[in-house]
């Protein structure tokens, strides 16, 4: 059968100021949450895209009610007229689901839903995914959430999904992460607000905190306290709207390409700035990178701003394994970048990109490689020699981000993008986006 491909470039300089589309962890958490809320609250401007339609779909299988309603057509609508999803929640307590849940490509989705069901007493439910998502590990979170009670079981033992949860009641425990994940973290979380005491969890290092955020938006119960994050059995709590801001995570593309692509200059707009999620800023001014961006308003307890990127002459860096968590997902962009500067750039502590959407390390090698960067591959590192990319075809291994920061990468060259499809997992429109700051020029 003919794969798709896409053929992008050579283009630039990219010009211009855009929004991008809602952030995926807040969507996925705020759907959730109002899921369980009492009576129906708005979530304005989510990410609609697989990951989160795939939440939306597993949600009302649940018993929750989802309505999409778009608003009028506009960049800056108000706040009340903006598209949104409508949920009408289940004030706690779900129903048994009539058949297997799918949860596509999202691991947000599984871990932090694998944290609720497990307190929704007598409940039985069956947890499946795509084929990456099935390769993904899931003991990370059954393992503390057995710890706390959890009647769970699937493949290799409960390692892997499928997963076979049935609800039972749960016990608070303290529990410390073996290694950085937000979903983790949340999971247990949410498994606590259905618990018995008081559940901890600690983070020796930190991850984003949207979870403990909407805690405190809808009133939820959380102390946090260094890296001690409690949390106990939820009342039931009142519905209420929640803005999502644009997602940093896709924001980093177009900085990334801006910075990389002679003459332009980018400006993302409305996009989240919580300090757990931006540290590839951090990474790039340490490379010489044009960047400014300030915070100008808060939505959910969240900061949201502006960001703005002008093409700069990079140099290699070597960067702190300890931003690592906080720049998790913008590794391939990073990497992208890394291609086009002067000299090396090693990054270290790469371990948990083994385990995303596809072996990230990998992928990023294979791709850099297939750009002409001299590119070596450790266990958990990455060292990648500068000095920019020849044509080439990048291969996203069903993973969009790696579909996109390739995109990017080879863009200012021209690149064909085999399966661009795969953007659309966190970013529909993606391309259109690129090509039409490609075009402002
Ligand atoms: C996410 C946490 C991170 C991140 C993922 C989204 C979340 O995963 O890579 O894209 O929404 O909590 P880990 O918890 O596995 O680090």
């Amino acid at each position: 059968m003919d794969r798709p491909y896409l053929d992008l470039g050579p283009c630039g300089p990219l010009r211009g100021v855009l929004r991008v589309p809602g952030d995926k962890s807040v969507t996925h958490r705020g759907l959730m949450l109002l899921a369980l809320s009492q009576g129906e609250g708005r979530l304005f401007y989510p990410l609609k895209a697989g990951d989160t339609l795939s939440t939306a779909r597993v949600l009302r299988a649940l018993g929750a009610e989802i309505l999409e309603e778009k608003g009028p057509e506009g960049a800056r609508l108000a706040r009340e007229e903006g598209p949104h999803f409508r949920v009408r929640g289940r004030g706690l307590r779900l129903k048994e689901p009539e058949d297997v849940l799918d949860c596509g490509n999202a691991g947000t989705l599984m871990r932090l839903i694998l944290g609720i069901l497990s307190g929704q007493e007598g409940l039985f439910a069956v947890l499946t995914g795509d084929a990456s998502l099935r390769r993904r590990p899931m003991g990370r979170v059954v393992e503390p959430l057995r710890a706390m009670g959890a009647s769970i079981d699937g493949r290799e033992g409960g390692k892997k999904a499928p997963l076979a949860v049935r609800g039972r009641g749960l016990k608070g425990v303290s529990y410390t992460l073996p290694v950085p994940s937000a979903q983790v973290k949340s999971a247990l979380l949410l498994a606590g607000l259905f618990a018995e005491g008081v559940t901890e969890v600690v983070e020796p290092v930190p991850t984003r905190d949207h979870t403990e955020r909407l805690f405190r938006h809808f009133g939820l119960p959380l102390e946090a306290e260094g890296p001690r994050i409690r949390t106990r059995r939820a009342e039931p709590f009142p519905a209420k709207d929640l803005t999502v801001p644009g997602d940093f995570s896709s924001a980093a593309f177009f900085l990334g390409a801006a910075l990389v692509t002679p003459g332009s200059e980018v400006t993302v707009e409305g996009v989240g700035l919580n300090p757990t999620r931006t540290g590839l800023l951090e990474v790039l001014k340490a490379m010489g990178a044009d960047l400014e961006w300030q915070v100008l308003e808060g939505e959910g307890g969240e900061p949201v701003g502006y960001v703005r990127a002008r093409y700069s002459p990079l140099k290699g860096v070597s960067v702190d394994p300890a931003l690592i968590p906080l720049l998790v997902d913008e590794v391939p962009i990073l990497a992208a970048a890394a291609a086009w500067a002067e000299g090396e750039t090693y990054i270290p502590g790469l371990s948990e990109l083994r385990v995303k959407e596809s072996d990230r390390v990998q992928a990023i090698a294979h791709n850099l490689r297939a750009l002409g960067v001299a590119v070596e591959e450790g266990s958990d590192w990455l060292r990648i020699g500068g000095g920019g990319v020849r044509p080439g075809e990048v291969e996203p291994f069903h993973d969009h981000r790696i579909a996109m920061a390739f995109a990017v990468a080879g863009l200012p060259v021209g690149v064909r993008v085999w399966e661009p499809h795969w953007a659309e997992i966190s970013y529909p429109g993606f391309f259109g986006d690129l090509l039409r700051l490609c075009a402002a020029s």
